[in-house]
């Protein structure tokens, strides 16, 4: 009830009676009051006149179900959410409650990982309060080999939402770094459990840098968050939920192929390897090529100085710009 009374409130400029509200969920007004007052609680600030009702002024950057799932527009991507004010890893999460058969699209958020896991090994640091971490469980019907591409596709969904809400110019560095300016400001992780010749679920997990100030010394070169870009703060509930409707229109149109065919031509637009001369880190191996674009199962075409053109896929090679990060 709680996520429909703020979409309702959200939804109106208007007041909204206490009246309205109780017959529309069939509650006391004493229930509503309460919910209301558990809402100002938490930071939204709700006007209260008597023989008029509620109206919402103004909503904060609050993060908790309620909010993530007042603000969803989708069919099934993150319309539900499972919410936590501090968890190990939203990957672990997701991958527990895909164990036990969780549906399809749920969507696990935290405002802060003690145990956040990025790329190879590595560990995303994870503040609480000015950040995103959150991960989908998906149980999709295609064969294990296709899972890494929808990697791509949520690169895809996170840098347009990011556009939406922010106006950035966003770019992907290829596989699925998400780049404002020339600096990351997202990462994604994605794991699964497979058979053979099928996927139990995959987990996607999305940690994006949105209101921090500050970054330490040694990623300061490299990292940023949509606050330092953009010069305001970002409403964090709000980029999620557009995300997510991106991410479920374009994870339909991979859907249609189970590989990249339609969604390549935009993926390439976002690249911001197309084009440039990359350095490609294999193990025991690096060299120097011309970046041309990902094919339609996400791998890197690129032209090496012989004048040969390889696929490169994304598991175990990594490239940089030839003169930086990008
Ligand atoms: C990277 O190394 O670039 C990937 C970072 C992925 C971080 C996100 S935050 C939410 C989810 N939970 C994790 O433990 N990791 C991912």
């Amino acid at each position: 009830m709680k996520s429909e009374i703020l979409r309702l409130l959200k939804e109106n400029d208007a007041y909204i009676s206490g009246q309205q509200l109780c017959e529309h969920f069939h509650v006391s007004r004493t229930a509503v009051w309460k919910v209301i007052e558990q809402l100002k609680k938490e930071g939204y600030q709700i006007e209260a006149v008597r023989n008029k009702g509620y109206r919402l002024i103004d909503s904060p950057d609050v993060m908790s179900r309620a909010e993530i799932e007042s603000l969803m527009n989708t069919t099934w991507a993150g319309k539900k959410v499972v919410y936590y004010d501090e968890t190990d890893s939203t990957n672990n999460q997701a991958k527990a409650y895909g164990e036990k058969g969780e549906a399809h699209g749920t969507l696990f958020v935290a405002d802060m990982q003690a145990a956040g896991k990025g790329r190879r090994g590595r560990v995303w640091v994870s503040p609480a309060g000015s950040s995103i971490y959150m991960t989908i469980l998906l149980h999709p019907d295609v064969l294990p080999t296709k899972a890494p591409q929808l990697t791509l596709v949520m690169a895809m969904a996170v840098a347009e939402g990011i556009r939406k809400v922010t106006g950035l110019e966003t770019k992907i560095k290829w596989p699925n770094d998400i780049i404002v300016h020339g600096r990351k400001v997202c990462g994604i992780l994605t794991e699964m459990s497979t058979e053979i010749d099928y996927i139990n679920y995959v987990v996607i997990g999305v940690g994006i840098n949105v209101n921090q100030e500050t970054f330490p010394e040694e990623i300061r070169d490299t990292a940023t968050s949509l606050k330092i870009e953009t010069g305001s703060s970002v409403r964090r509930s709000v980029l999620i939920a557009t995300i997510m409707e991106c991410f479920e229109q374009f994870y339909e149109v991979f859907m249609e192929t189970e590989d990249l065919s339609g969604l390549q031509d935009r993926y390439n637009a976002m690249l911001v390897n197309l084009g440039r001369e990359v350095r490609v880190l294999e193990p025991g191996n690096e060299y120097e090529a011309h970046a041309l674009g990902i094919n339609r199962t996400g791998e890197l075409i690129v032209r090496t100085v012989d004048g040969q053109e390889k696929e490169i896929y994304a598991g175990e090679v990594s490239v940089r710009g030839v003169y930086g990060y990008v």
